[in-house]
C-alpha cells in the first residue's frame, strides 16, 4: 500500500493549531451556538429554565457540564421543524433518519451549515488519503440519509471527480470502479464486504483493482475487518464517523497514516463522554457514552446530545485533535446474556480469526423457557466444504466466543449467500424473542 499522508501545509491550520488555540475556539463557538440554540429554538429555552441554567453561565468550556442533555425523543416531539433556530425558508437542505419505530428525526441546514459540513468531510477524506482529482466512487445511500449526498459535497468540495452511485446494483458497483478507475471508495464497510464478493463470482482479482482507499463508516466495524480488507483488495480502510442530529458523516475520521482511532474536529463539535447511567460527565480516556455539542450549525443547533455510541477519548497523535477510539457499539445494540454484556463487534473480531469462514454475519437473539439464546449465523467461504470442515469451523468459533467473550452461543455456518445482505448499515441483530 502507498504512503498517502498529507503534507502538513496541505492541512487546515486548526487541525494542527495547539490546545490552547483549538480551547479559545472552542468557547468563543461553543457561547455563540448555547446562546443560538437559546434565543431561537423554544424547546432548549424551556430546558434550560428548567434546569436553572443561562447561556451567560458558560464561562469556561467545562460549564456545559451544568446544561440538560437532548435525546432522540426530544427530536420526535418536536416533529418535523421544531429544532430549527432559523425561519424555514433558510434551510436548503432536509435530512432524515428513519429509525425502527414511529417517526422519523429530521434534520436541517442553512446554506452555510452545507458548506461547512462539504469543509469537513473534504477535510476527512484528506486525511484519508484523498487527493484533489483522484476519482471518488460513493457507494453510500443517496436521499434522506446523509451518507451519499454528505459523502458528495466532500469529494467535491476536495476537487475529485465525482461517482454517485449509491447503494445496490453490486455488479454495476464492480464494473464501475473498474471502468472509471475509482481510487477512492466511501461505502458502509458491510456493503464493501458484498462488492469483494462480487469482485470473487466475477473471477477478478480485487488486489488488481484500482482501489486504494476505502473510507467506512455508518455502522460499527472492527481493526480485525480492517485488516481482512485492506489484504483483499491491497488497499487502506479508514474509517469515517457521523450522525445526522449532529450533521452526518464526517464528525470524525481516521488518518491514514495513523489508523489509531477518529480525530474529531473539534473546531465544529464539541464531544463529551459520561458515564450512561448516571450522566456524569467522564475524564478523557474513560470509556462511556459519546455526547456531542455543535459549534458552527445554524439550522439546527444541537446541544450535549446522547449519540448513544460507546467510546473513549484520547489525545491527539497525527492531528492536535483529540481522537475517539473505533466504537465498540451502540448502547442499544448491547445484548444482555446470562449476565454477560456483548456487542456485535466482540462477535465480528471472533469470526475473523477462524479459518474458512466469511465475514458476512448475523445474530439471532430466541427465547427458551426463561432463558434467552443466542445463534450467531454465518458463512462458509467456499459452498463446497466438507461437512467435518464445517462443523469444526463451528466448534472453534463456539469456543472462542466461550473463551473470549464468557458466552455459550450456537453457531450456524451456511453455504455463501445464506446471510442476509444489506446495500447500506448491516442489520446485525434479529431479535425473536416473545415480547411481554
Ligand atoms: O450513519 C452518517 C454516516 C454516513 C457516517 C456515512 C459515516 C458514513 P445516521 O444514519 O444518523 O448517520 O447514523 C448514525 O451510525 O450514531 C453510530 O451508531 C453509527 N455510526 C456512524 N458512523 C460510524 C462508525 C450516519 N464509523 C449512527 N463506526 C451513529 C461505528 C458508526 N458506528
Amino acid at each position: 500500500m502507498k504512503d498517502l499522508a498529507p503534507k502538513r501545509e496541505e492541512l487546515d491550520p486548526i487541525e494542527i493549531a495547539s490546545r490552547d488555540e483549538i480551547a479559545a475556539l472552542q468557547l468563543a463557538r461553543l457561547k455563540w451556538s448555547v446562546k443560538h440554540a437559546y434565543e431561537n429554538v423554544p424547546h432548549y429555552r424551556r430546558r434550560f429554565d428548567d434546569a436553572g441554567v443561562h447561556p451567560d453561565d458558560l464561562k469556561q468550556l467545562s460549564d456545559l457540564s451544568k446544561f440538560p442533555f437532548t435525546v432522540k425523543t426530544d427530536l420526535r416531539d418536536n416533529y418535523p421543524f421544531g429544532m430549527f433556530a432559523v425561519p424555514r425558508e433558510k434551510v436548503v437542505r432536509l435530512h432524515a433518519s428513519s429509525g425502527t419505530t414511529g417517526k422519523p428525526t429530521v434534520v436541517g441546514y442553512t446554506a452555510n451549515d452545507i458548506d461547512v459540513w462539504a469543509d469537513c468531510v473534504g477535510r476527512s477524506m484528506r486525511a484519508s488519503g484523498t487527493r484533489p482529482g483522484d476519482i471518488v466512487h460513493i457507494a453510500y445511500g443517496y436521499g434522506l440519509f446523509t451518507g451519499g449526498l454528505g459523502a458528495h459535497y466532500g469529494a467535491e468540495r476536495l476537487g475529485c471527480t465525482v461517482v454517485p452511485v449509491s447503494g445496490g446494483m453490486t455488479a454495476r458497483q464492480v464494473t464501475l470502479i473498474e471502468d472509471f478507475g475509482a481510487s477512492t471508495i466511501m461505502v458502509t464497510p458491510s456493503y464493501m464486504l458484498s462488492i469483494l464478493d462480487e469482485y470473487r463470482s466475477q473471477g477478478r482479482d480485487p488486489r488488481q483493482s484500482p482501489l486504494q482507499i476505502g473510507i467506512f463508516g455508518a455502522e460499527p466495524w472492527t481493526n480485525a475487518m480492517r485488516q481482512e480488507i485492506e489484504q483483499a483488495f491491497d488497499m487502506h480502510a479508514v474509517d469515517i464517523y457521523g450522525l445526522s442530529e449532529v450533521m452526518g458523516p464526517g464528525v470524525a475520521n481516521e488518518c491514514v497514516e495513523t489508523k489509531d482511532g477518529l480525530h474529531i474536529w473539534e473546531d465544529h463539535f464539541y464531544p463529551e463522554i459520561i458515564d450512561p447511567e448516571t450522566g456524569e460527565p467522564l475524564p478523557d480516556g474513560e470509556k462511556g457514552e459519546l455526547v456531542f455539542t455543535s459549534l458552527t450549525k445554524e439550522a439546527f443547533p444541537i446541544i450535549r446530545y446522547r449519540t448513544r455510541d460507546l467510546t473513549r477519548l484520547l489525545p491527539g497523535t497525527a492531528r492536535s485533535m483529540r481522537r475517539m477510539e473505533k466504537i465498540t457499539g451502540r448502547s442499544d445494540d448491547m445484548m444482555i446474556l446470562r449476565g454477560v454484556n456483548v456487542f456485535p463487534t466482540q462477535i465480528e473480531e471472533q469470526i475473523l480469526t477462524v479459518d474458512g469462514l466469511a465475514p458476512h454475519f448475523q445474530i439471532e437473539l430466541t427465547q427458551e423457557g426463561r432463558m434467552d439464546a443466542m445463534t450467531v449465523h454465518v458463512e462458509t467461504l467456499s459452498a463446497e466444504v466438507a461437512e467435518e470442515l464445517r462443523a469444526a469451523a463451528c466448534r472453534q468459533l463456539c469456543d472462542r466466543i466461550k473463551d473470549v467473550i464468557g458466552v455459550t452461543v450456537r453457531v450456524n455456518a451456511t453455504p455463501p449467500g445464506g446471510v442476509a445482505r444489506s446495500q447500506g448499515k448491516a442489520v446485525r441483530i434479529v431479535d425473536n424473542r416473545r415480547k411481554g
